[in-house]
């Protein structure tokens, strides 16, 4: 999507961002020398491996291998795409961002920003209807729901009334127009091209996305038969799939993870309550994109304890699996939801049920338990056979003792039986395994693999130091050709960078390489961030130059040596002594 926005304005967003300030208001990072570094955001970890360099305008993450610039930092940590994060970005330098060059873009862009415009004028609206008499009934019904008016406000709730265009009449007069107001869903078209509210005699929930913009609403009836929360239809700003109710509040939380909840009233009362990391998917079943605005914190499902909230946490589960979200599950005793928890017991209680939480193979076993008759054999055989095929996804044998442990003391079963039970589901699974590790056999052996990394270093290290100075470019144009390198991404990149300096490009050469390279962001930065802080770059260029001929060298006389190639052999060691 690179191609999408000019360089230039880009680049007029990159030069408005500093990486630097981007990156302190996420991680805490600490200065060490000229270096700056902080523990990575998009991995856990205790001792900082994440490194930022102002030069460069550049991070890289050496534990997890994160990296990029200010963009991919931003697509990365709000979860957006590179358009958004642009957005993002450009947003908060105050840059007027086109929707692209084409004028009907410029169009649909303005049209979107009228409609978030609009909803904000709606949720001001439903705001003073209930700190209206006519919402009298409205704030009844908060105060019963225990509902201060600090989180009333922060949450921007309103109460719809009763009658078919109060919102119409209120919106048309500040100047927008029916079509506007039908697009965004907030009012209905009938059949006879007559215009009336969607929302009536409910309390409103503005559903913000996490830049802040209001992008539709639900609204929850006081009683009687209706569908108990109406939400707004799908728009050009409205994908309840693609975003959380309390995210913009969640992503704020110093917590370090995220609680899913399946209602906006338990999000509501769960951040009132103090555990502002609460967060529901809009009144739709859990997706892909929802799980990915989370995946990088761990995550704790807090689903009702009814068997529709136990489905959808196993779906949810299955959902976060490819992202490998660290998941915990918060199970509630006698209670239907997280808001009934927090008024029966109260926001400390909570917090114990937090640190209580299990993992999710404990919980599996736990609701494999319920309800199960331990003195009747065929449930109990049953039981057994659905624990150990849960077990023997367990790849950690300390962990899966663990389980069998705690298994066996809460049915009688020995761990032998259990063990015995495993080892069956397991035999299944073996051909697949023993491939694998036949595979890992056959590959290359540890020395080889320790001269390839000596390489990979040094052919980082040069390419780094090519990046930052035309001199070493100068130096080594005509010395280093494609074949100086063993992998294909540096031979990409010392291309790239070769071109930028012949053709005196614009900019930096990072930015340069971001631009040529799209989608290699990470490796881009992995090099080019490979070696920091040299105080003397045409000497360090040289040393790596002169370890990748030795390398080069190395990998030649090995090849020599196991053909037998005796001429070769001593060829290449004469070489050697003249070259010094
Ligand atoms: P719940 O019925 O559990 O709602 O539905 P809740 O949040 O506990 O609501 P209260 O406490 O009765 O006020 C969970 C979520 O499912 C969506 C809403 O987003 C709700 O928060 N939902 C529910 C709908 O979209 N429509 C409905 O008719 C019901
Ligand atoms: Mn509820």
């Amino acid at each position: 999507m690179a191609a999408y926005y000019s360089d230039e304005i880009v680049s007029e967003v990159l030069q408005a961002n500093d990486i630097v300030d981007i990156v302190s208001g996420y991680v805490r990072l600490k200065r060490t020398g000229s270096s700056l570094m902080g523990c990575c955001p998009f991995h856990r970890e205790k001792t900082p491996s994440f490194h930022v360099s102002a030069d460069k305008q550049l991070y890289h993450c050496f534990g997890c291998g994160a990296g990029g610039g200010v963009i991919q930092f931003i697509m990365n940590a709000e979860g957006l795409d590179f358009p958004d994060a642009l957005r993002f970005l450009a947003d908060r330098a105050g840059i007027r961002l086109p929707e692209n060059d084409g004028s009907r873009d410029e169009e649909k862009y303005k049209r979107k920003h009228k409609m978030y415009e609009m909803n904000k004028d709606a949720a001001r609206y439903f705001r003073e209807c209930l700190l209206s008499p006519e919402g009298k009934v409205a704030q009844e019904y908060l105060t019963k729901r225990q509902l201060d008016g600090k989180t009333i406000a922060a949450f921007g709730l309103g109460w719809a009334p009763g009658g078919w265009d109060g919102l119409l009449k209120n919106l048309r007069d500040k100047g927008y127009d029916r079509s506007l107001l039908v697009d965004a869903g907030l009012c209905i078209m009938n059949d006879k091209g007559h215009v009336y509210d969607r929302f009536r005699e409910r309390v409103m929930f503005p559903i913000f996305d996490v830049r802040g913009n209001i992008t539709g609403f639900t609204g929850r009836i006081l009683s009687g038969d209706a569908a108990k929360y109406m939400n707004s239809p799908e728009s050009m700003v409205f994908d309840k799939g693609k975003n959380l109710y309390g995210l913009n509040l969640a992503k704020k939380s110093t917590r370090g993870y995220y609680i899913l909840v399946e209602g906006n009233m338990d999000v509501i009362s769960l951040h009132q309550a103090g555990i502002n990391a609460a967060v529901a998917a809009c009144g739709t079943a859990f997706t892909r994109d929802q799980a990915k605005l989370l995946s990088k914190s761990p995550v704790y499902l807090c689903f009702d304890s009814d068997g529709a909230g136990q489905k959808a946490l196993e779906r949810a589960a299955e959902i976060f699996k490819e992202f490998e979200t660290p998941l915990k599950v918060i199970e509630m005793p006698d209670v239907k939801d997280p808001d009934d928890f927090i008024k029966k017991y109260g926001a400390e209680a909570f917090e114990t049920l937090i640190k209580k939480a299990k993992t999710l193979t404990e919980h599996r076993m736990d609701m494999l338990l319920r309800g199960i008759d331990l003195n009747d054999t065929a449930q109990k055989i049953e039981m057994l056979g659905k624990a150990s095929k849960l077990f023997s996804g367990i790849s950690n044998a300390v962990e899966r003792e663990v389980y069998v442990t705690r298994l066996s003391a809460k049915t009688g079963i020995s761990p032998d039986a259990i063990n015995s039970e495993i080892r069956k589901t397991n035999a299944k699974n073996v051909r697949k395994e023993v491939s694998a590790d036949l595979r890992k056999a056959v590959g290359v052996g540890t020395e080889v693999r320790k001269q390839n990394k000596r390489r990979q270093v040094a052919e980082a290290g040069f390419l780094a130091m090519l990046s930052e100075s035309s001199k070493v470019y100068t130096q080594f144009a005509d010395k280093f050709g494609e074949d100086s390198f063993s992998e294909e991404i540096h031979r990409q990149i010392f291309n790239h960078i070769c071109t930028y300096y012949k053709e005196e490009k614009q900019g930096t050469c990072q930015e340069y390489l971001m631009g040529a390279m799209p989608g290699h962001e990470r490796e881009i930065s992995t090099v080019l961030m490979s070696v920091q802080n040299v105080s003397d770059t045409i000497r360090a260029a040289q040393d790596f130059a002169q370890a990748i001929e030795n390398e080069i060298f190395n990998e030649k006389l090995q090849k020599a040596q196991a053909e037998g190639n005796l001429q070769l052999i001593s060829e290449l060691l004469k070489s050697r002594k003249q070259n010094g």
